[in-house]
């Protein structure tokens, strides 16, 4: 296994507590989406410790609309993870082996690149809202321990400057029509399934919205700002900025990410929580001279940072400015503590793909 990986899937387990650790005994664990970006650690987590973990099943659905990664091929052929090719939105559940034990199910399928949920709207409105509905349907009378529903921290779409850092009460500055509104309305409208199937049928619901996450698992041709400027730099490129660089974001490491969703799934009631980091608020420019630095160190890279303009005209329209959490609800009722900061973060990211084939990269 990758070094990078391993250290950090030990980081996570470590900063789970035995509480939440013996939630997980005993269990079956449905993932939807599981072929994507946070299933690389969020699968390979629960694999790697099923042993200790007490873990009876991982069962990982996706109808590989992004591509199918080799190390969940690996997976499968391993039979660590019971991988089934799988629409959220059109085939039936009832039909997965196993489904009908799980205890804990994790909604991820939705595409969450913007350049590729706008090739794919209509998708990526269906596999939040109806994907989520038929899921919510089957599970609704089920004896499940827990049920996450990944949001995202677009439900906010961009706040009024005295909501940024923006906590979970802020309600949403976000335009239904436009090209993001696929994306941010389906989430918001999964949100309110959620709270719904709560209210009706008393289900363990948790509803997590990530901001921003990075590292391990990005497909480096996933066309999301630190997969671009990773893959510059593994290629020996100058990185590029489709914007003025301006923007500001908080990056969150993946295993820090991944510590979090695991401890929204296995809090004990329905709550929403902001997951990701809260400082330091950095500009993408800074970001793009974060990864010069850290691919001098990690590669010997000599490119620079530049300016173009993107051949998708609606590269930028209703991006926010700001983006940024609060995220104190989850540090005091999850014990969330993110530890990785992002110039550490794009370190390991990088050290990572020295670690890795090309086909492991780009697929
Ligand atoms: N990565 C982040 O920073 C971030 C931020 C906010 C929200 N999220 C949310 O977290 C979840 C996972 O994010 P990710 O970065 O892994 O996304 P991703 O785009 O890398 O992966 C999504 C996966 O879902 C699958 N999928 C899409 N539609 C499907 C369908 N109808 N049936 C079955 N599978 C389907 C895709 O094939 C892909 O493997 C998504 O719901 C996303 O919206 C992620």
């Amino acid at each position: 296994m990758n070094t990078i990986v391993r250290q950090d899937l030990q980081r996570i387990y470590d900063a789970l507590s035995e509480r939440e650790r013996a939630a997980l005994r005993d269990s079956s664990v449905l993932i939807t989406g599981c072929a994507g970006f946070l299933g690389f650690y969020l699968v390979q987590f629960l694999a790697a410790f099923r042993g200790s973990l007490g873990i009876r099943r991982i069962i990982g659905l996706d109808n590989f609309k992004t591509g199918f990664p080799l190390w969940l091929k690996r997976l499968a052929d391993a039979r660590e993870v019971e991988l089934v090719g799988f629409n959220i939105v059109t085939d039936d559940i009832s039909r997965v082996p196993g489904a009908s034990e799980a205890a804990y199910i994790l909604h991820m399928a939705s595409i969450a690149s913007p350049l590729f949920y706008r090739k794919y709207p209509i998708e990526t409105l269906d596999a939040n809202v109806e994907g989520l509905r038929r899921l919510l349907g089957y599970y609704h009378e089920r004896p499940i321990r827990g049920f996450a529903f990944f949001s995202s921290s677009e439900v906010y779409g961009d706040p009024a400057p005295e909501w940024i850092p923006t906590p979970e009460t802020y309600r949403g500055n976000v335009s239904c029509q436009g090209p993001r509104a696929c994306y941010d309305e389906a989430k918001r409208f999964g949100e309110t399934l959620c709270y719904l199937y709560h209210q009706k049928y008393a289900m363990p619901l948790r509803i997590i919205r990530p901001f921003n996450n990075y590292g391990p698992g990005m497909r480096l041709n996933d066309a999301r700002v630190p997969a671009d400027f990773a893959r510059a730099v593994y290629e020996g490129r100058d990185i590029v900025m489709f914007s003025d660089g301006t923007p500001t974001r908080t990056f969150c490491y993946i295993s820090d990410a991944v510590t979090g969703y695991l401890k929204v799934l296995l809090h004990k009631e329905y709550d929403t929580f902001n997951i990701g980091m809260d400082k330091p608020e950095i500009s993408i420019r800074e970001l793009a001279a974060i990864y010069c630095e850290a691919g001098r160190e990690v590669f010997g890279y000599t490119g620079k940072a530049s300016f173009s303009v993107s051949e998708d005209g609606e590269y930028l329209t209703n991006s926010p400015n700001r983006r940024c959490p609060v995220i104190a609800k989850a540090r005091e009722l999850l014990g969330y503590a993110p530890q990785v900061d992002v110039r550490q973060g794009v370190r390991l990211f990088l050290n990572f793909i020295r670690e890795s084939s090309r086909e492991e990269l780009l697929w």
